[in-house]
Order: structure tokens, then sequence, then C-alpha cells
């Protein structure tokens, strides 16, 4: 087992770059299924959850291997699949194997993996998964000992209007993956806009795929019969694609700057995606800049700057992100005055706060919500990751506090953000990871 020890106070100074996004890359390496070619995937970011995606193609019959001499590029040939059942173990390990379940009936027609696992958030229904595969003509039956695998066959995979209940990351994207190359016009209603859905249809469509409308409410694929670039099959040009970075690792280096009263430049950014962030940020008076030219955002507080409060509603994107939410509370700890928090897609993401609770915070849940009780000073102690996020937010208590934070269960932090100590430590944080065997 290990945990990460925090020893706080000290104020984040100098430049931290961000990693590609995770929820891009759990979404981009399950579509290297579709392609009639092989393909180079950059800036993949060195998290658990990657190495899962990648462990299970090569499960399915995938050739990966790594490029270059930074740990994040892969080449992957899908040209020898050989299998559409993903092992149950790996299945439940992360959220985002039902990328695969899109993927695989996409290009086999058929596709068999357990329900998904990840962060424990509440109810996390697939139903609108299934709608869209079917809407596509594939008939999903549940089976297994507990009821908990999905497998999906269709004869044909036929373009048609999915008009989606609730607007969905996941459904969106296993829609696209799907029907990219189904027979005819797939028109998917009320779609999610996050950046990573749009990452999935750049990806595809530079491979071939004609989908429109990626980042709007209307998304518009026509199929097509093979996805292997401008070059054709048998070509020998290597596509090569990156990831966009990761809104949510910027967004949490962007908080632990402003709790440290820091001055950070974040690099490798979008800062587009940080839009509801930074004005979050903005209004509770820490000075955000954004650096479009050099791809990056600048956080700075001065040493004795009081912050105001403000109130958050999480929401699909643009809205401010519930991944920055449980990181955004421990701000608000810290502000003069009371802010609230309005949860709108997680019934279940205040696990948190009894953890904060030891470090000195005041937050009382209510029925969607938390009120925030500002001006707490955090105290370090001995506090568990409950999930990633809640993970996220417990390092940043800990950069804030006064004495030494020990974090345990630190796996579900290593889910989704890479060596988010070394980085840390680069920009002047007394953060440790220690085995504790
Ligand atoms: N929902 C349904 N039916 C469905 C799918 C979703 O009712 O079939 C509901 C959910 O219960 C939730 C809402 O729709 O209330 C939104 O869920 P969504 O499907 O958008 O979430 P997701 O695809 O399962 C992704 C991210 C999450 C992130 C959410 C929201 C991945 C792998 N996960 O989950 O990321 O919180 O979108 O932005 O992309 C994280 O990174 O920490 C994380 C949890």
């Amino acid at each position: 087992m290990e945990k990460f020890v925090i020893n706080g106070g000290l104020p984040l100074k100098g430049e931290i770059w961000v990693s590609g996004a995770k929820n891009s890359a759990v979404a981009i390496l399950p579509a290297a299924l579709l392609l009639d070619v092989p393909c180079i995937i950059e800036n993949v970011p060195d998290i658990s959850d990657v190495k899962i995606c990648l462990k299970v193609l090569q499960g399915l019959g995938a050739e990966i291997r790594p490029v270059g001499k930074n740990g994040d590029t892969y080449w992957i040939s899908c040209k020898n699949i050989n299998s559409h059942y993903v092992p149950y173990e790996e299945a439940k390990k992360m959220r985002a194997s039902y990328y695969f379940l899109g993927a695989l009936l996409g290009r086999c027609h058929n596709a068999c993996a357990a329900m998904p696992g990840g962060c424990p958030l509440g109810a996390r229904p697939i139903d609108q998964h299934l709608k869209a595969f079917e809407i596509l003509g594939a008939k999903p039956i549940i089976t297994g000992r507990n009821s908990d695998v999905v497998e999906l066959h269709a004869n044909q995979l036929r373009g048609d209007v999915i008009s989606m209940d609730v607007v969905s990351v996941g459904a969106t994207m296993n829609a696209i993956l799907a029907s990219v190359k189904a027979d005819g016009v797939t028109i998917i209603e009320n779609a999610a806009k996050e950046p990573h859905i749009v990452d999935l249809a750049n990806f595809l469509n530079y491979m071939g795929a004609h989908i429109k409308g990626a980042g709007t409410d209307t998304i518009k694929i026509q199929g097509v019969k093979k996805l292997c670039g401008n070059a054709g099959e048998g070509s020998t040009v290597d596509y090569c694609y990156s990831i966009v970075p990761d809104q949510i690792e910027a967004g949490t280096f962007m908080i632990a700057a402003a709790v440290t009263h820091g001055n950070v430049f974040i690099k490798g950014v979008i800062p587009k995606h940080l839009e509801a962030i930074t004005a979050k940020l903005r209004d509770a008076g820490v000075s955000v800049t954004e650096i479009e030219d050099e791809d990056a955002v600048h956080v700075f507080v001065k040493e004795n700057a009081e912050f105001k409060p403000t109130n958050i509603k999480t929401e699909p994107y643009p809205g401010f992100p519930t991944d920055m939410q449980p990181q955004m509370a421990v701000f608000l700890t810290l502000v003069n005055g009371q802010s609230t928090i309005t949860e709108n897609v997680w019934e279940d993401r205040f696990r948190y706060v009894n953890e904060l609770a030891k470090m000195g915070a005041k937050i009382d849940i209510t029925q969607n919500g938390a009120i925030v009780q500002g001006s707490a000073v955090l105290k370090g102690a001995d506090v568990q990751a409950c999930d990633l996020r809640a993970g996220a937010a417990m390092i940043i208590a800990g950069l804030a506090a006064d004495g030494q934070t020990s974090i345990s269960d630190i796996r579900h932090i290593e889910r989704g953000y890479a060596d988010i100590a070394g980085k840390l430590r680069g920009i002047g944080a007394d953060i440790a990871k220690i085995s504790t065997n």
C-alpha cells in the first residue's frame, strides 16, 4: 500500500505541465479498434486507467508498441483482433470499460463486457448507452452470475436518430463509436459537448470518419466502410494523433496554486476548456491570466490576499465540471464567508466532506449540494482518497494546511493523475509517495 505525505503551507511557484486528458484517452484507445490501419497516439497520460485500456486492447489481439522516450506515445495496430470479450476483472476496474462495448460493436458487430466499475459516485446507469446501441440495431443481453455483463450482437448496424434522454458523455461517445462505420446517417440529439467528445470525433475524422457537429448538442455521422486515413489502406503513412490536454488536471493545479497563494504557470493547456473554472476563481478574487499563444494559464495570488465567497453549480460542459467540485470545495473552505455548491451530475459526490472535516473544514451537506462555511484554518490530518477527485481535493487541502497530511487509498488518485506528486514537487510542494508495507 502507498500513501501521499504532504507538509503543507508552502506557496507553489513555477511551471507545471498538464498531461493528455484521461477522459479522451480512455475513449480514443478503444476507438483504435475501429481503424483499418495502424496509428500512433501521442500525449497519452501515464495513469492506471490507461494501463488497463492498453492491457484490454492487447488481450483482444492488438499489437501495441511504445514510441519515443517520453512514455506518452504508442503505436497501435488492431489488424489481428481475435476476440470481442473484455475480461471481467479488467472491465470492473474502470468506468470507461464501456467504450469497449461501442468500439467492439462497431468493429465486430459483437461485444461483451462487464458493467463498468470506477469511482463510487452513486447510481451510474448505462441505459442511454444501451438505448443508442439498440437504435443502431444491436440487441443487448444482460447476463453473468451477478447480472452485470452486457452482451451485444447486431447482424447489421444502421444509422438512425438517437435522442438522448439525459446529457451523457459516455453514451454520446459510445453512440459515435458504434455508428461511425454503420450504414447510413446517425444523428445524436441532446449530445454532450465536452472537449473529449470533440477530441474523439477529431481523431476518428482524421482517420477518415464523417462526423459533424461534435461540441454542439446535435452530432451527425455519415457511416463509412473503412477508417484508414487519407492515404488509404495498405499505405505506410504513420497516422499520428495527439490527445488534448486534461482540463481537470489543469483545473486541479489552478486551485492548488490559488489555495497556497502561489504564482504558477500551468502549461500545455487549452485555456478555452478552463473558462468555467477560471471564471469562478476570478469571481473569488484569484488572478487568472490566459496566455493563448503559450497554451498556458497563469494563476497568481498575493501573500495576504483574501478570497470572496462564490456559489457553484455543476453542469455538463461548458458549465462548471462536476469533476472539479471537490477541489473547488477545498478552495471555498478558505474564503471569507459562506458559499454554496449544487451538484447536478452525481448524487454521491460528497464523500470527501467527512475527510475534509478531519482537517478543520466546515461543510454541511444539503439535499443536492453543500453549504461551505469559509475562513477555515486547515490542519494536517490522516485522510482517505474516497475517489479520484476526492483524492485530488485531499492533496489540495494538504498543500494548504498547516502541518502534515497523510492520504491513503491513493490508487484512486493514480487512476487519473499522472505523477501528481512529482509534478507538484516541481513547483515547490513538499509531497512524497511512501510505501506503508
Ligand atoms: N446517466 C444516465 N444514463 C446513462 C448515462 C448517464 O442516467 O446511460 C446520467 C448519470 O447518472 C449522470 C449523468 O447522466 O447523472 C451524466 O453522466 P455521464 O454519462 O455524462 O458520465 P460518464 O460518461 O459516466 C464521464 C466521466 C466522469 C465525469 C462525467 C461527467 C469518463 C470515463 N468519465 O462519466 O469522470 O464525471 O462524465 O462529466 O469520461 C472523473 O474523471 O472523475 C469522472 C468521474
